[in-house]
Order: C-alpha cells, then sequence, then structure tokens
C-alpha cells in the first residue's frame, strides 16, 4: 500500500486523495507551509516516512516548489506531486524532483493511478541495490562519537540525546545515528515515537556488524532524517549484549555516519565504557543538585584517570533552578570542572517525552529548547575543525 502525506487546505482535495490513497492518507494544512521538510513530518508525529508527499501548490506555488526541493535533497526516498497548474508549474516542478503535477480539480481515477506510479516507483528505488550502496559509502574520516552521560537515572541524558540527535539529523539527513545503549531500560524509541522493526540485538548479530548494508537496513528512520538504534524490546536480549559488540558497532556506524549520538544508561557500566573508548565528544549531564554534582564529580574524576576525558567534553547543568539553594559556581566547584551549558527545569520537556515530539520541534521557543539548539550549533560548528580527535586527551 502507497502511504501517502498530503499538505492542503481543501477539504475536498482531503476527500479526494483518501479516496485515492484507499484509506492510507494522513493530511495537515498547507498554511502555513512549513520550510523544512522535518517540521512538516513533525506535524504528523509519523513514524514512517511516506512513500509520497502530495503537496498543494495553489496558493503557494514557490514557497511548495522550495518545500519539494528540500525533500528531493533530504529525503530522496518520498516521491513528490504536485497540485497546481500543470502548464505553469510543470517545467519548474520537474527540476527540483516532483514526478507529477495534477491540477486542482483532478478526479479520484487519476489520483490513484498517480499516487501508485509514484509510490511504486520510489519502493522500488529504495529498494535498488546501487541506492543502498550510495547510503553505505564509507566517510573519508570517520565519524564523530557523541555519548551522554550521567551517574544517575533521571538527569535528562534521553532528552539531550534525542534532541541532539535530531537537531543534527535536520541539518544532515541521513548522517546522523543515535543508539540507545541504556539496554535494559532503553526509552529512545518512545521519546521519538518510533515503532521499530529491529532493535539493537538484532544489529548486532554478526553478519549484520560485517556488511554495512544489512546494517543500514536495520537503523530505524525518524522522520527528521535521523536514524537510530532502539534498545533490545527483552531484558533478556539486553543482558547478553557485550562490551565487545558495542565496540564493533561503533566501529562500524563511526565508517558511515559523520555523528553517532550514544543514550548511555546510568553510571558507567561496561557497555558505556565500551562506547567510551570510540566517544570523541563526551556529553556529561548532571542534575542541580548536591547529590547529583557530587555523583557527577566522581564520574569525571574517574573518566580523567582512565584518560577516557577528551578535551571535546561538554558539561550541562539540567533541572537548573534560581529557588534551588545552590549557585552554578558552586556546581563547576564540586565537580572541578565548568559548565558549558545550563538547561532550565520546564514543564513542556515532560509534554515532549509523552507524546514523542522532541522539544526542538515542539516548543522550539521553550527555554530548553533554545539551550538545546545551541548545542546542537555547538557540535554543528566544531564539526569541521575536528581539532581533539579521537585519540584519548587527559582534561
Ligand atoms: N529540563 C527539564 N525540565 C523538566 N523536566 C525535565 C528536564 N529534563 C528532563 N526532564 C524530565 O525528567 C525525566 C527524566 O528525563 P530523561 O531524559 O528520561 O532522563 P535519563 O535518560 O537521564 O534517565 C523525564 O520525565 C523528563 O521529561
Ligand atoms: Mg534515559
Amino acid at each position: 500500500m502507497t502511504n501517502v502525506l498530503l499538505s492542503t487546505d481543501s477539504t475536498d482535495l482531503q476527500t479526494r486523495v483518501h479516496e485515492a490513497a484507499g484509506g492510507s492518507c494522513i493530511a495537515v494544512p498547507s498554511h502555513p507551509l512549513p520550510s523544512a521538510p522535518a517540521q512538516l513530518l513533525a506535524q504528523v508525529q509519523h513514524a514512517s516516512l511516506p512513500d509520497v508527499l502530495v503537496l498543494d501548490a495553489t496558493r503557494a506555488p514557490h514557497d511548495a516548489l522550495a518545500l519539494a526541493a528540500r525533500f528531493d535533497r533530504e529525503l530522496p526516498g518520498t516521491g513528490l506531486v504536485l497540485i497546481g497548474d500543470p502548464a505553469a508549474l510543470s517545467i519548474a516542478a520537474m527540476r527540483v524532483g516532483v514526478r507529477d503535477v495534477l491540477p486542482a480539480d483532478v478526479d479520484v481515477e487519476s489520483l490513484r493511478t498517480a499516487l501508485l506510479r509514484v509510490g511504486h516507483a520510489v519502493r522500488s528505488r529504495r529498494a535498488q541495490p546501487d541506492e543502498a550502496a550510495v547510503v553505505a559509502t564509507p566517510l573519508s574520516a570517520p565519524g564523530r562519537v557523541l555519548t551522554v552521560l550521567s551517574p544517575k537515572g533521571g538527569a535528562g541524558k534521553t532528552t539531550m540525546a534525542t534532541n541532539l540527535a535530531v537537531g543534527l539529523a535536520e541539518s544532515a539527513p541521513g548522517a546522523v545515528v543515535l543508539v540507545d545503549l541504556d539496554v535494559q531500560f532503553g526509552d529512545v524509541a518512545t521519546a521519538l515515537n518510533l515503532e521499530a522493526e529491529y532493535a539493537l540485538d538484532d544489529v548486532l548479530q554478526e553478519h549484520v556488524l560485517r556488511d554495512p548494508i544489512a546494517l543500514k537496513t536495520r537503523l530505524t528512520q525518524h522522520p527528521s532524517g535521523l536514524l537510530v538504534v532502539c534498545a533490545p524490546e527483552s531484558p533478556a536480549a539486553a543482558d547478553a549484549v557485550t562490551p565487545e559488540q558495542v565496540s564493533a558497532l561503533l566501529s562500524s556506524l563511526t565508517a558511515q555516519f559523520r555523528y553517532v549520538v550514544v543514550d548511555t544508561a546510568a553510571g558507567l557500566e561496561p557497555r558505556t565504557l565500551a562506547a567510551l573508548d570510540h566517544t570523541t565528544d563526551p556529553v556529561l549531564l548532571t542534575t542541580f543538585d548536591v547529590a547529583g554534582a557530587r555523583g557527577l564529580g566522581k564520574e569525571i574524576a574517574t573518566l580523567r584517570e582512565l584518560g577516557m576525558l577528551t578535551n571535546a567534553r561538554q558539561v550541562l547543568l539540567n533541572f537548573a533552578d534560581p529557588k534551588a539553594g545552590l549557585s552554578v559556581s558552586d556546581v563547576e566547584a564540586t565537580i572541578r570542572a565548568k559548565v558549558d551549558l545550563t538547561i532550565p527545569i520546564s514543564r513542556s520537556v515532560t509534554a515532549s517525552l509523552n507524546t514523542g515530539v522532541p522539544i526542538l520541534f515542539q516548543r522550539p521557543k521553550d527555554p530548553v529548547a533554545k539551550q538545546m539548539r545551541k548545542l546542537v550549533t555547538f557540535y554543528a560548528e566544531t564539526g569541521a575543525r575536528r581539532a581533539y580527535g579521537r585519540h584519548r586527551a587527559a582534561a
């Protein structure tokens, strides 16, 4: 079945597309039309990418063409159909990768034929080995590994890891993978509203780890363009995950992805230590209380002793609260390190986790989202100058 996303304000067109798609159509308003694919897709909280996107271009043809161009560049696995005047739009539409332009009064039968044809074309293109090979092309330099750590649970690791990953994926779709290494209680899938067909235990099989294409096909797609390795469903499968497997997975992923973001369980368990061995950029998280800061202080000291604390680390203070009876410099004195980013408390964070839409998309103006955006920009901008490299540098 062809799964269709329709952007229109016309209820009449909505009815016809719905009928033509045999019910597998989700509609979102076309006014205002978002400028980025990720924003459009965030509106539907859709786990899988649509086969076909039908954009109503009758009202704002230039905006629709600009959005179509971005879809073609960033999410080539989605086929594009425009609704508008074919005589006026066809040439410009063809140039930006649109597969068909249909008039506003198109009948259900013609719509059905177009949707089937475009849906079939994109699905068979996805199945082509040459496309898989392009996606699985090794990078010239290994990707960065950003590992989010905290000594305690509930500090906000999953919140940070998911927002950081979707934020990076927004500007580099298909080049970012998020790994849920909280093997037993991982909730990345919930935080991103994903239904994973394959999870960590599936990608860790030896033949998959050796085959970049097999590995790629077992990743779960998020509408932002992020790829995800979700935690195993069963605790027994989780228990069987070894540090050696984690290490092999990260080696394979860094050969193919520009950024590998790793969410971890609390503390420094052996699988986290295996991930740290590949980590170029540790993201350390503390809660805004004495016990949390002391815990992070110990963790930082341990990492220093092990030579695993690179200069590229970022220290984040979460749940910052002016009324907590504690200052940022108190925390810095306790952890014996500088705090790079302070993240306030916001009720929107839990709402966003519960609905499975990252706060970066759901409430971009929320103070937490703004701090998250700073973190994303920091990594995106330092991406070019890899001064620190992957060697271990004592801090
Ligand atoms: N800055 C914040 N403001 C308010 N609630 C937050 C904030 N950061 C995290 N939370 C909430 O705290 C809980 C734990 O966050 P989570 O990211 O799952 O932590 P961890 O992965 O470290 O266990 C979640 O319910 C989340 O919504
Ligand atoms: Mg977590």
